[in-house]
C-alpha cells in the first residue's frame, strides 16, 4: 500500500472555502457587473445553505468512493490526534475547532435586534370611515350662486374674510389706502378680476379663479398659523419644531404624500390627527395633533386647498371616478 498522502484532505477544505467564497463574494461582484446596479445582488442565506450542502454531499462522496480515498481523507487528521504535528498544534486545534463551532451556534441563536421587516403604515384603511372617500373640497369648485355672491361682494367692495385675517387686513387698508380690499392678493388671477371689476364687464370664469385666489389667501394664513411650525414655510416638513420630533413631519412636496391619498383622506387625517391613527400605524408616537377640536371644518378645508397648492402637487382622484 502506498504511502497516504494529505493532499486529498486538504482538497476538500480548499473546494469548501473556495465555493463559500464563490457564493459569498463572487456572485454579488458579478451580479454587479452585469447588472451595473450601484449595489451587488447578495445570495440569500438559505441559498447559501444549499449550495454549501450540496458541495459538502459531493465531496463526501468523492472521500467515500473507495477505502483508499477515505484512508487518504483521514491520514492528517488521524495524524493530528495522535500529536505528530506537535503537542501545542494539537491542543490548540482541539480548543479552536469547538470554539469556532460554538462561537458559530450563539451567533445564529442569539436574538438580535432587527429592522422591523415592514415600513410603517402611514396611510391605514381600516378606521378610515369610506364615506370620506367621495369628499370633495368645497373651496376648489365653487358653484355659480357662489361665484355670483362673491362677484356682489366684490362690486361693493365688501368680501368678508375669515376672522383671522380681518384684522390684519384692515390695519393694512388704513396705511395703504387701496381702491380695493381685494388688491390684498397680488396674484395674477386676482389682478385680472379687479381689471375686469373695475371695467364693469366680470365673467364668471374670471370671478371663479379669483375666489379661489382669495380661498388659498385665507388658507395660506391658517397653514402659517397652525401648520408651518412643523410643516414648514415650504412644506417640506422642516419647520422650526420639525426636528424636536423623532417622527418628522410629512414633506407635502415629496411623491409619497398628499398626493397618493384623496383629498377626503386628507381631510380626515388633519381632523384626527396623530392620536387618531389605528394602532398599526403608532410604533412611533406622531405629534400631529387633532384639529377638529381647534379648526372649523372651513378653516381645515381651506388649509388643505393652500397646502396642495404650496406643494403643488393635486390630490389622488377617488376609485369610483
Ligand atoms: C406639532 C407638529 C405638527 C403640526 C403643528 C402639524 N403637523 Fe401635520 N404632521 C405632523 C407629523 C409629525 C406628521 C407625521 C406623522 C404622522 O403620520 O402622523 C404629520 C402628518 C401630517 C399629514 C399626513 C400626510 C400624509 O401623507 O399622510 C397631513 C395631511 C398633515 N400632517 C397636515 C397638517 C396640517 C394641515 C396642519 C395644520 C393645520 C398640521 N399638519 C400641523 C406634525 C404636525
Amino acid at each position: 500500500m502506498k504511502k497516504p498522502r494529505t493532499m486529498r484532505f486538504w482538497s476538500v477544505v480548499l473546494t469548501l472555502l473556495l465555493v463559500y467564497a464563490l457564493v459569498k463574494w463572487g456572485i454579488p461582484t458579478v451580479s454587479r457587473e452585469i447588472t451595473e446596479l450601484p449595489f451587488p445582488l447578495t445570495v440569500p442565506g438559505t441559498l447559501m445553505f444549499i449550495y454549501m450542502l450540496l458541495t459538502v454531499v459531493a465531496l463526501f462522496l468523492l472521500v467515500t468512493f473507495s477505502d483508499e480515498h477515505l484512508e487518504e481523507f483521514l491520514y492528517p487528521i488521524r495524524r493530528f490526534l495522535r500529536g505528530e504535528y506537535g503537542k501545542v498544534t494539537r491542543a490548540a486545534g482541539l480548543v479552536l475547532v469547538p470554539a469556532l463551532v460554538g462561537w458559530q451556534v450563539y451567533d445564529v441563536t442569539i436574538p438580535k435586534v432587527q429592522q422591523p421587516s415592514s415600513l410603517r403604515i402611514q396611510h391605514p384603511s381600516s378606521n378610515f370611515p369610506k364615506k370620506n372617500e367621495a369628499l370633495k373640497n368645497p373651496f376648489s369648485a365653487a358653484t355659480d350662486d357662489e361665484v355670483d355672491g362673491f362677484i356682489e361682494q366684490a362690486q361693493a367692495n365688501q368680501v368678508s374674510f375669515i376672522p383671522q385675517v380681518q384684522a390684519d387686513l384692515d390695519s393694512w387698508a388704513e396705511y395703504i389706502e387701496p381702491d380695493h380690499m381685494l388688491e390684498a392678493i397680488t396674484t395674477a388671477p386676482m389682478h385680472t378680476f379687479l381689471q375686469e371689476l373695475a371695467a364693469g364687464n366680470v365673467s364668471r370664469d374670471t370671478a371663479r379663479a379669483a375666489l379661489i385666489e382669495k380661498h388659498l389667501f385665507e388658507g395660506r394664513a391658517l397653514y402659517s398659523m397652525n401648520c408651518r411650525p412643523c410643516h414648514g414655510d415650504s412644506v417640506a416638513g422642516d419647520g422650526p419644531m420639525a426636528d424636536g420630533f423623532k417622527l418628522r413631519p410629512i414633506n407635502f412636496t415629496d411623491n409619497g404624500t398628499i398626493e397618493t391619498i384623496v383629498e377626503g383622506y386628507t381631510f380626515w387625517r388633519v381632523s384626527n390627527g396623530g392620536p387618531g391613527l389605528p394602532t398599526e400605524a403608532t410604533p412611533w408616537d406622531s405629534a400631529m395633533p387633532v384639529w377638529k377640536l381647534n379648526l372649523t371644518e372651513e378653516e381645515r378645508w381651506k388649509i388643505i386647498l393652500a397646502e396642495y397648492d404650496l406643494a403643488q402637487k393635486t390630490p389622488r382622484i377617488p376609485e369610483s371616478h
